[in-house]
């Protein structure tokens, strides 16, 4: 049945790709509105040959709307998620305000599908690096369960917003040129350069990115007991994270059954050609569906044979944060 639709957050980076995957989706829409904050009301957008107008999000916006994706900030969903479910709509949070509320399913369709039964009006979707991790992780558990994750990241400049991206380009271009360049959106310069990521560091020396990794994922596996340890770092990339996983499991894994397991799982592409040193790469992963898995070798610390690395490359904004949406959306 066709859904009358809103998108609060939609002159963002994820706000955009929604419009773009409702339209290559061919998502069946009643009718589409599109919110922002007041300093892009009347700002005219394209959506499949029609022309639509972004609105100001206020409490009014819900009223007969089936269906909220919703990427604006943590604080815009605290406020008005409750507003649209008041008003009959389901919302699809990006945010994190709600994925750690025990009321709340969080979801990656790949992995609990099942959980989006349960909701009470708002479903959350996971963090992106999470979200990246779990789609190639969660079919190696299922066969041989995890007793513990070690992830690095390579985070692109996209998982802070639009603005973060064009600071990458501007900050490049006066690199380029030799000029001072003062960030506004990321605490340090991103061009020709790598740092922690820019969430709140804790008193133990986690970032709260590293915390979600864990926290989530633990939540998305139904499985309290994972242990998982995680060093999130900002990179000079446009808008697909990369991740070094090394995983260990329970019973021995060999790479021959890890790469059977993966050729066959849904949203995963393997991309591990060693004789031409062909990985998986941001640039590669970009605008496509799939988490791209490669590198996929057995862990030589591990005698066991319990240990196994691999490297994975992700579109941030598309799988890591609206594709992933849009799919809870059609499941519902
Ligand atoms: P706007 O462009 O009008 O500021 P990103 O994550 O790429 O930075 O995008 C953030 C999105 O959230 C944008 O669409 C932005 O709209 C929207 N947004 C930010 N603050 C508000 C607000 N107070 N009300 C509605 N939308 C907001």
């Amino acid at each position: 049945m066709s859904k009358h639709v809103a998108i609060v957050g939609v002159t963002g980076a994820v706000g955009q790709e929604f419009l773009k995957l409702l339209q290559q989706r061919d998502f069946p829409l009643a009718s589409l509105k599109l919110l922002a904050s007041s300093r892009s009301a009347g700002k005219p957008m394209q959506f499949a040959g029609e022309q639509l107008t972004v609105e100001e999000l206020d409490e009014n916006s819900f009223k007969g709307v089936d269906l909220v994706l919703s990427s604006a900030g943590g604080s815009i969903s605290e406020k008005y998620a409750p507003i649209a479910v008041a008003e009959g709509a389901v919302v699809v949070d990006n945010t994190s305000a709600f994925r750690m509320d025990p009321e709340v399913p969080l979801v990656v369709p790949e992995v609990n599908p099942g959980d989006i039964g349960s909701h009470e009006g708002i479903i959350a979707n996971p963090n992106c690096s999470t979200i990246i991790m779990n789609v190639p992780v969660w079919p190696l558990h299922k066969v041989n369960p995890i007793r513990r994750i070690v992830v690095s990241t390579y985070q692109a400049a996209s998982g802070a917003g639009a603005a973060a991206m064009q600071e990458l380009i501007d900050g490049s271009r006066a690199a380029l040129e030799g000029r001072d360049f003062t960030p506004k959106a990321l605490p340090h310069p991103a061009a020709f350069n790598a740092f922690c990521h820019d969430s709140e560091v804790g008193e133990d020396g986690y970032n709260l990115e590293e915390r979600k990794m864990w926290r989530e994922t633990r939540k998305i596996f139904h499985d309290d007991d994972l242990r998982i340890t995680a060093t999130c770092v900002r990179v000079p990339v446009m808008r697909a994270h990369s991740e070094a996983i090394n995983i260990e499991f329970s019973e021995p894994m060999s790479e021959r059954r890890a790469r059977d397991i993966l050729a066959e799982a849904p949203g995963v592409r393997i991309v591990d050609d060693r004789e031409n040193s062909y990985f998986p790469m941001p640039l590669e992963a970009t605008d496509r569906d799939e988490i791209l898995v490669g590198r996929i070798r057995q862990d030589v610390s591990q005698p066991d044979g319990c240990g196994l690395e691999m490297f994975i490359s992700g579109d941030q904004i598309r799988k890591g944060a609206a594709l992933n949406a849009v799919q809870i959306a059609e499941l519902l």
